[in-house]
Parts: structure tokens; sequence; C-alpha cells
């Protein structure tokens, strides 16, 4: 289970305080699958990466499968990340030098598995999501669906328990929309708890979302509990 318990996040930018959550609670149970809607500003990134332990809130706690790790020191949250998290970056965050297959095998690297191995766990990824062409491709070579892809590839490499994915579809086709919600799908039956953001609503998703969180301004508006069962 997630729980976020009236969680502040305040960014000093120069001489300008901003307050992007402010006394923020939520709770996502195992194999829940979350929609953080509103619009542009409204916190949802901000969220994703406190959840995702890239950022830290600067008040209120925050716990990940049933461990407060609000005050966990640095290296224990970047082995929470490591083991536990699968994040999609709104900006994907693929690195230019190196080929699409690489930057998907990425998080496989410090476990020392073998390239061949990581290769061939990359590779059956790539085919999930029609990518298996652009496997040598340089990651700056690919368009921006695809490069959307290979980050959603890269993000469930170490099969993870949580996979926070920032706006996934936002790039994506609707020829490859169908085929990512079909890979949600089968997370979310494989007991995944997946939380997505997105500042439209994606009536594709709707079957398979339990509940959609709405920010405005930093804080949330409403929550709704959603979702047929599957
Ligand atoms: N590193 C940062 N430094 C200063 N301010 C920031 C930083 N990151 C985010 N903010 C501010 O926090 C607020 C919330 O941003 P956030 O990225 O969470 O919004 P969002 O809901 O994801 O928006 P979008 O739909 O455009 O992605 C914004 O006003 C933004 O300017
Ligand atoms: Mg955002």
């Amino acid at each position: 289970m997630i729980r976020v318990e009236k969680a502040t996040k305040s960014y000093q930018s120069g001489k300008v305080k901003v307050r992007a959550l402010n006394d923020v609670s939520l709770e996502v149970k195992k194999g829940e699958m979350a929609v953080l809607s509103g619009p542009s500003g409204s916190g949802k990134s901000t969220m994703l990466n406190v959840i995702g332990c890239l950022t830290r809130i600067t008040g209120g706690r925050l716990w990940l499968a049933d461990q407060e790790v609000s005050h966990f020191p640095d290296h224990f949250l970047a082995a929470i990340r490591r083991e536990k998290i699968g994040f999609i970056f709104q900006q994907f965050n693929l690195l230019s030098g190196y080929s699409t297959w690489e930057n998907v095998s990425l998080p496989l690297l410090p476990m020392g598995i073998s390239e061949k191995e990581r290769r061939i766990r990359a590779m059956k990824l790539l085919e999930e999501l029609n990518l298996e062409t652009r496997a040598d491709f340089m990651a700056n070579e690919l368009s921006g669906g695809e490069q959307q892809r290979a980050a959603i590839a890269r993000a469930l490499i170490n099969d993870p328990e949580i996979i926070l994915a920032d706006e996934p579809l936002s790039n994506i086709d609707t020829g490859h929309v169908r085929m990512v919600i079909d890979i949600l799908r089968e997370l979310k039956k494989k007991g995944k708890t997946i939380i997505v953001s997105s500042h439209d609503t994606q009536p594709s998703m709707a079957s398979l979302v339990d509940r959609t969180v709405y920010f405005a301004s930093g804080e949330i508006s409403l929550q709704e509990e959603l979702g047929e069962e599957l």
C-alpha cells in the first residue's frame, strides 16, 4: 500500500516560493490503479516524484509497502527506487548516447546481469511494445512516441511492484494506446500497484482505474473511487 499523509512540497525558485503540494493525503492499495488528474501545474508530477522517492516532501509522511520511508536516508531511498519502483518520466529521460535496448536494460546494470541476458530481457519488452526494429537505434533517433514506449519498457524491465507513469499516453498514437493499455491491464492482473498522471480523462483507461484523484493548485479537490472488477 502507498500512503501519503498531509504532504507538503515547497520549491524555492529564486525569491519565489512555490507550494507544489499543500497538505495532500491519499492512499493507493496494493494492486490498485490510481489516476492523478488535474490541470497543468496542479502538482501531479510532483506527487509522482514524491511517491517515487525522487524528491522529498518538505512536510508530512510517506509510506511505501507499509514502511514509512519519509525519513529514510538517501541511499535507502535509492535502493527502494531501484528494487520496487518503475518510473515512466513525462520527459522520458532516455540517455541519448545509448541505443534503445541499452536504455531499456539500464535498470539491470547494478544487478550484475550479463549483457546477453540484459539484451534478451530488453528485446522481449521491446517486442511487446512493437519496438524491436528500433532496438539498435540510438535513443535520439527515435520518434516521440517511440521514446515514450522505450521509456515504458525501461520502467518495466525490473518487474517492479509499483509503477509510476507520468502522462504515459501523451505521445502515443491511437494505434499504440491499445497496446499500452493492454500492458497496464496485464500488470494489474499480476497485482502491481499503478499510479498514472493525466491532464485529461483517458476513456480508454477507464475500465482499469480504481481511483481518480483530482489535483487543483497543489491540493486534492476530489477523490473518486471508480472502476469495475476485471
Ligand atoms: N524543481 C522545481 N522548482 C520550482 N518549482 C517547481 C519545480 N517543479 C515543479 N515546480 C512547480 O510546482 C508546480 C507543480 O508542478 P508539477 O510539475 O507537479 O505540475 P503538473 O500537474 O505535473 O503539470 P503538467 O500537467 O504540466 O505536467 C508548478 O507550479 C511548477 O512550476
Ligand atoms: Mg506533470
